[in-house]
């Protein structure tokens, strides 16, 4: 066992947490014991850079159950749970841990570094850091590789400039564009976990108080939907005119960032984009203001600008940073920018993040077996994964559906029959 975890002591809580999750992860649990038979994975070395949450401790015990040998890191700075990442260490053989809950951005990188020392056959990424990192500097181990999953839209994204590029070295699957995932995980796990994370690092009341979104992606309407269902007046910021439309035909009141600066008391970013709020929107803002980012990267919101603007700088509270602007103006933020559902609460639930990785483990598994037949570019979640998903999670919540009759069906097939 090689970890660098902060402290072996905490296991015991992580383990029990890990235990709370796993209750609400049914499907995982299901495809889990299949691998403890079937051992898919035998011999396969993966390398993980994922936020190292409960949930994620149940998807490594699903790989592991396999026959994978896991090594795995953060996908963020701020977003390991210290207790999961000991229980994981201290409890799983073929399982090495290196995460350590606010290290700095040179041990974030020694640690992914670290992962790849064990030769990965396959990458498991959150945010395609790791991937990055292996095209630029690990060129030489790129042959070893028979594929990988990558979790997130920003991820992806990165993933498939590579692919245009000629530069992605091997097949990857984008397990955010399965239906089962980005459908929920991105609506509902933001929507509750940001607003989560949002009250628990300050506890401010969102009923009456204006909360602007920045982006309505489907993170955004998660984000907007739950704000609202709190009382919140919610504003939308949007620069693409569809979402902005879905956005006003569902009530929100939509308006460019730089209005929006001067009303808004909560700000949220969750656009995938850079520099979403900056200077002339700082200069614009109440006294008070509360700024959040819940998207993958903390370029979202300008913090230099912020701190070039600001005359001092305090921490006021565990996750909030006051900054003191020229004219006496106080503006907050809150996880230094950095996803806020991770950094000051625990993520996206359980329940939600089952879907999610039960792709992932099912991705790894059709990886493993068709590696050979696979191309060096992005490919999407085979729809009878996806499909399969959503059968279980039903079946798992206690929910039957209708099926059709042979008549409906033969309908639907059919062009003749009008009216
Ligand atoms: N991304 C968002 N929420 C998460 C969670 N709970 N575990 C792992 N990755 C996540």
């Amino acid at each position: 066992m090689d970890c660098d975890v902060k402290d072996l002591g905490l296991a015991e809580a992580g383990r029990t947490r890990i235990e709370w999750a796993d209750q609400e992860m049914r499907v995982l649990a299901l495809i889990r014991e299949r691998f403890e038979k079937e051992r898919p994975l035998d011999g396969i070395r993966i390398a993980a850079c994922l936020h190292v949450t409960t949930e994620t401790a149940n998807l490594i015990r699903t790989l592991v159950a396999g026959g994978a040998d896991v090594a795995l890191c953060a996908s963020n700075p701020l977003s390991t749970q210290d207790d999961t990442a000991a229980a994981l260490c201290e409890d799983l053989d073929g399982v090495d841990v290196y995460a350590i809950k606010g290290e700095d951005n040179e041990t974030y990188y020694r640690h992914i570094n670290q992962v790849l020392d064990h030769h990965p056959h396959l990458t498991m990424d959150d945010g395609c850091d790791l991937v990055t990192l292996l095209h630029r500097e690990r060129k030489a181990q790129l042959a070893e590789l028979l594929g990988g999953t990558e979790e997130t839209t920003t991820g992806v994204i990165r993933l498939r400039a590579m692919a245009e590029q000629g530069i992605l070295a091997y097949p990857v699957v984008a397990i955010n564009d399965a239906n089962t995932k980005h459908l929920f995980d991105n609506r509902f796990g933001t929507g509750q976990s940001t607003v989560d994370g949002v009250i628990r690092a300050t506890n401010l009341l969102l009923a009456g108080r204006t909360v602007v979104i920045g982006g309505y992606g489907m993170c955004g309407r998660g984000v907007a939907s739950r704000a609202r269902g709190m009382g919140a007046r919610v504003i939308v910021t949007e620069v693409d005119p569809l979402p902005a439309l879905e956005a006003a035909m569902e009530g929100y009141e939509v308006m460019p960032m730089r209005e929006a600066a001067r009303v808004g008391e909560v700000f949220v970013t969750v656009t995938g984009d850079t520099g979403v709020l900056r200077r002339e929107h700082f200069e614009a803002m109440r006294d008070g203001a509360v700024m959040a980012n819940s998207g993958h990267f903390d370029v979202e919101i300008d913090k230099l600008g912020l701190a070039e603007l600001a005359t001092s700088v305090r921490r006021v509270r565990e996750f909030v940073e006051e900054y003191t602007l020229p004219d006496g103006r106080r503006l907050n933020l809150l996880g230094e920018g950095r996803l806020i559902n991770l950094a000051a609460a625990e993520g996206h639930p359980a329940a939600v993040m089952d879907m999610s990785f039960a792709n992932q483990a099912l991705s790894v598994e059709w990886v493993v077996q068709n590696h050979e037949e696979l191309e060096a570019r992005v490919y999407g979640v085979p729809d009878e994964i996806d499909r399969d998903v959503a059968r279980l999670k039903l079946a798992a919540m206690g929910l039957a559906i209708d099926s059709l009759s042979a008549e409906q069906t033969a309908y639907l097939n059919s062009w003749e029959q009008g009216t």
